[in-house]
């Protein structure tokens, strides 16, 4: 089969919604994705900041196939043995009380609304279920989630009717903001600790601690969405431990599978006790495979201490990006890096140069390149992606 026969099929069969780049992605390995023609791409997006301990980890690619043959699937019936290690691996590493394993990121975060506004009105009556977000947040797609999503006009809200009642938007690292939108309805405060799609912008730790102090003061709960950030990429196990806060429920996935499909809450265990038997649900969600693998990934990511990799290795490719031409900013925290350019620059040009020139990498907004790449990368990588991005910014000039 030609990649011609295979873009045909798909342009006739599959609904579109992604933009493609334009190759078939045969096989992986490490930093490298492999097209059709065993041509190298420099793997700067990690299929979005999941494939965190390299594009096919050996350790997980292993679990997978000793998980598979031994029980694919039982539902949440009987116990399995990699979903009893990875709830206890997952609890002592992070310091929470309580797990629920569901299958993606934005499924994560509905158990967390929905967690969060049990409680709620299971505590103080039938009306306190309201959510604080932030303005250009992203939860994710689905109804719950796509309703928290602080991002009115654009594409993932636009078209789909009424969002869900029950969330209330105020500015993101814009403390009083979140004080003002607090009303008696209020149960809780749900925020990124870096908005990703938003622009990569990170909370100051004045606004993460003063969001703790507000949820204490007020009796709300602190929700934070960890599926960009979680699991090493910021340069800590988890992002909410740069800023010396607990959240009373975090949500994850993303990394935490290695490229397996599979998400969780974690939460205090007051909170977790909202969802008492039959409360919440899912068919797959703690899948013994997908377990299996997040377990070897998890391991990976601590015993090869990719956060400290990320940290370092992010300080110093934000370094260098800080070189390139028409740079208005260059954030981030970790392995999790965003590029603004100035007005003349366009992101996804530079995406598609890059492209071109054989690295990957994702464009957000109008000026903005994102870079959340495996965290096993080191300086030799950082210097190759620098030298292509700025070869790729000269050949559009
Ligand atoms: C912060 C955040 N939350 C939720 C999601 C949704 O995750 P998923 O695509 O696994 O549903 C994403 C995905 O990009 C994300 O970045």
């Amino acid at each position: 089969m030609t990649k011609e026969d295979i873009k045909e099929m798909v342009s006739c069969y599959m609904i579109d919604t992604y933009e493609r780049f334009d190759f078939v992605a045969e096989t992986a390995k490490d930093m490298y994705i492999y097209d059709e023609n065993g041509d190298a791409y420099l793997d700067f997006y990690a299929g979005i900041a999941v494939n965190s301990a390299g594009n096919c980890n050996e350790a997980v690619v292993a679990a997978v196939r000793d998980q598979v043959g031994d029980i694919m699937h039982t539902f949440n019936y009987p116990y399995t043995i990699p979903q009893a290690l990875l709830a206890k691996k997952i609890c002592t590493t992070i310091g929470m009380d309580k797990i629920f394993f569901q299958n993606s990121g934005t499924e994560a975060n509905e158990a967390m609304i929905k967690m969060a506004r049990k409680y709620g009105t299971e505590n103080y009556g039938p009306d306190k279920y309201e959510i604080i977000t932030a303005k250009a947040s992203f939860h994710g797609r689905t109804f719950g989630a796509m309703s928290a999503t602080g991002q009115p006009a654009t594409a993932c809200q636009i078209g789909f009717g009424s969002m869900t009642p029950g969330f209330v938007y105020a500015e993101f690292n814009n403390l009083d903001s979140f004080k003002d939108a607090v009303t008696e309805n209020t149960i809780a405060i749900l925020v990124e600790p870096i908005q990703g799609e938003g622009g990569v912008h990170p909370a100051t730790k004045e606004f993460m601690q003063g969001l703790r102090a507000l949820c204490d003061e007020k009796k709300l709960l602190l929700l934070l969405d960890e599926v960009q950030t979680g699991w090493c990429r910021t340069g800590e196990v988890m992002a909410y431990m740069h800023y010396d806060v607990k959240p009373d429920i975090v949500s994850m996935a993303k990394a935490m599978g290695g490229g397996m499909p599979i998400g969780a809450i974690c939460a205090n265990r007051e909170v977790a006790g909202a969802f008492s038997m039959g409360a919440h649900g899912t068919t797959y969600g703690g899948n013994p495979v997908c377990c299996a693998a997040a377990l070897a990934q998890i391991e990976e990511l601590l015993d090869r201490d990719l956060a400290g990799n990320a940290k370092k290795m992010g300080e110093y490719f934000m370094n260098l990006l800080k070189q390139l031409p028409n740079v208005k900013e260059v954030r981030g925290m970790g392995l999790l890096v965003g590029v603004e350019f100035d007005d003349s620059i366009s992101g996804v040009d530079v995406k598609h140069k890059c492209y071109d020139n054989k690295l990957l990498l994702t464009a957000i907004g109008r000026h903005m390149i994102r870079m959340v790449p495996p965290l096993i990368l080191s300086e030799k990588e950082c210097d190759e992606a620098f030298h292509i991005i700025q070869k790729s910014i000269q050949e559009l000039k």
